[in-house]
């Protein structure tokens, strides 16, 4: 078979981004971000989709660019599906339909949470399968055995708020911008980890949940303030510290859980939230005292990107999985 050449594009939520891959190897990875959202300190979904509408033509031309490849030259025009903002998700469905439509070549359809797994066979070293992988972002929290490229399976998952989501609703409380994860990020490398009287969520089997942490540390917050109404602004390092260690915790318990039950010790992590410092460190030290080999992509391809639609894409055009002009986006694509 000729080597496929496919262009993928990621629409999802707020960063429109095109990627260009041919036979497996990425030629081109280009991304608009939407810097509109952080006055409102969250994703503006009707925004969300107008600024799609102006980027993604431009973002398009430029990853043909700089792959070095005419729009004749494509065997396979992919997009997300889903799951994903759905207003957001029809600007890159139905530009891939029209050009796959308009070249006369197959559409490819592809889930955003698989794609973001798929992220580590975008570059070396690449996991070995059977692999684990913790998925953290914005939307999503998953524990997920991966057994091949193609087949994938959920250990566990958020049955509340994602992990992303919890970083980001705390930087709100704290008054920091949208979105905050980065933010917590930088400023817990500067801070000292506390006892302050936050729980320790107990979820059953591999599952998670971020919603009492978020409410506790929300009271907590409003009684500290009350005390001293400077609180936040005098202890900012010490207390993104705290609540980056509580979350983190929570990941690594849940991993470490799954790592034992499956007895897999290729462990890997990807989503935004794989760019948090603070986990990668202690997922190191982890693998230290649990001989796992850790894969972590680079962070460009953690956060939302159309190299990893690119790479779950070159996988279904090699096994065929095509989808019809009929494939609708949606917000809660199943599994
Ligand atoms: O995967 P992603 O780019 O988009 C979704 O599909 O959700 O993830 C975005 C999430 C946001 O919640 C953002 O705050 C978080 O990833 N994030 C981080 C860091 N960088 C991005 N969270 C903690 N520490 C970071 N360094
Ligand atoms: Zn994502």
């Amino acid at each position: 078979m000729k080597e496929p050449i496919i262009l993928a594009i990621e629409s999802s939520c707020d960063d429109t981004s095109a990627a260009v891959m041919v036979g497996g190897t990425l030629k081109s990875n280009v991304l608009a971000s939407q810097k509109v959202h952080e006055q409102y300190g969250g994703v503006v979904p009707e925004l969300a989709s107008r600024a799609h509408q102006s980027h993604i033509v431009p973002v398009v031309s430029e990853a043909l660019k700089q792959a070095g490849i005419s729009k004749k030259e494509l065997s396979a025009v992919a997009f997300t599906q889903g799951p994903g903002l759905l207003g957001s998700l029809l600007v890159g469905a139905s530009f891939a339909k029209s050009l796959a439509l308009a070249l006369d070549i197959p559409l490819i359809g592809v889930h955003h949470m698989k794609a973001h797994v798929l992220a580590h066979f975008i570059e070396e070293p690449k996991p070995k399968f059977p692999f684990l992988c913790l998925t953290v972002s914005g939307g999503h929290t998953q524990l997920i055995r991966v057994e091949s490229p193609l087949e994938m399976h959920i250990l566990g998952q958020t049955i509340d708020d994602a992990v992303g989501e919890a970083f980001d609703k705390t930087a709100k409380m704290l008054g920091l911008p949208y979105p905050g994860g980065p933010h917590i990020d930088s400023w817990a490398k500067k801070g000292t980890v506390q006892n302050y009287p936050l729980p320790d969520v107990q979820t059953e089997g591999l599952d998670f949940s971020f919603s009492g942490l978020k409410t506790a540390i929300l009271y907590f917050l409003q009684r500290e303030v009350q005390k001293n109404p400077n609180f936040v602004q005098e202890n900012l390092a010490d207390i993104c510290a705290t609540i980056q260690e509580k979350l983190i915790d929570t990941l690594l318990k849940k991993l470490k859980k799954a790592a034992q039950e499956t007895q897999i010790s290729q462990i890997a992590i990807a989503g935004g939230v794989s760019a948090n410092s603070g986990l990668r460190q202690k997922l190191l030290q982890e693998a230290k005292s649990h001989q796992w080999e850790v894969f972590i992509p680079k962070f460009e391809y953690c956060t939302d990107n159309a190299a990893m639609i690119a790479i779950n894409a070159h996988f279904l055009y090699l096994a065929k999985e095509f989808v019809g002009q009929d494939a609708a986006p949606q917000a809660r694509l199943a599994w």
